[in-house]
C-alpha cells in the first residue's frame, strides 16, 4: 500500500451553518458546497473546498448519530478524522487487517459516493483515519 492523497479533514460541528459562516468570515472560504444528509451514517455533511483538499463539516442528524458522543464531549465541535485516498478499498482493508489494524465496520458508501471505511484511532496514535476509494474515471 502507498499513502494516497489527503482527500479531506473531517471536522465535527454542532452547526454546519455556523461553521460555514466562520470559514467564510475568518478565512475567506468561497467554494462551499450545499449541505446534505447522509441518513445511513447519521450525519449532515458540507464540504468546504481549499485549493489542495477539503474540510468535511459533519453535524449529527440526531442523538443516535455516531458523532453525537463526540459533540457531547466537545460541545464547540473539533477535528474528527483524516481521510486518505486508496485505489481499492477491499485491498486496503485486507492489507490493514493482515497488519493487525482494527477496521471499524464494513466498507460503505461515503459522502463522495465511493466506498469508505474507518480505522480505529488506537492504530494511529489517537487519530481516526478514514480511507476512501478514489473515484474511477472509467465509470
Ligand atoms: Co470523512
Amino acid at each position: 500500500m502507498n499513502l494516497g492523497r489527503l482527500n479531506h479533514v473531517g471536522v465535527a460541528t454542532p452547526s454546519i451553518e455556523q461553521s460555514v459562516a466562520t470559514y467564510r468570515a475568518l478565512l475567506g472560504a468561497d467554494a462551499i458546497g450545499e449541505p446534505f444528509d447522509l441518513p445511513a451514517q447519521g450525519v449532515r455533511v458540507c464540504f468546504v473546498d481549499a485549493p489542495n483538499t477539503q474540510v468535511e463539516l459533519i453535524e449529527p442528524l440526531d442523538d443516535k448519530s455516531p458523532i453525537a458522543g463526540f459533540i457531547a464531549k466537545n460541545p464547540a465541535g473539533g477535528q474528527h478524522h483524516l481521510c486518505f485516498e486508496v485505489p481499492d478499498i477491499g485491498e486496503a482493508v485486507a492489507e490493514l487487517k493482515a497488519k493487525g489494524a482494527t477496521i471499524l465496520g464494513e466498507p460503505r458508501i461515503g459522502a463522495h459516493g465511493t466506498p469508505i471505511v474507518f480505522v480505529h484511532p488506537r492504530d494511529f496514535g489517537g487519530v481516526l483515519v478514514e480511507l476512501m476509494e478514489m473515484p474511477r474515471s472509467d465509470h
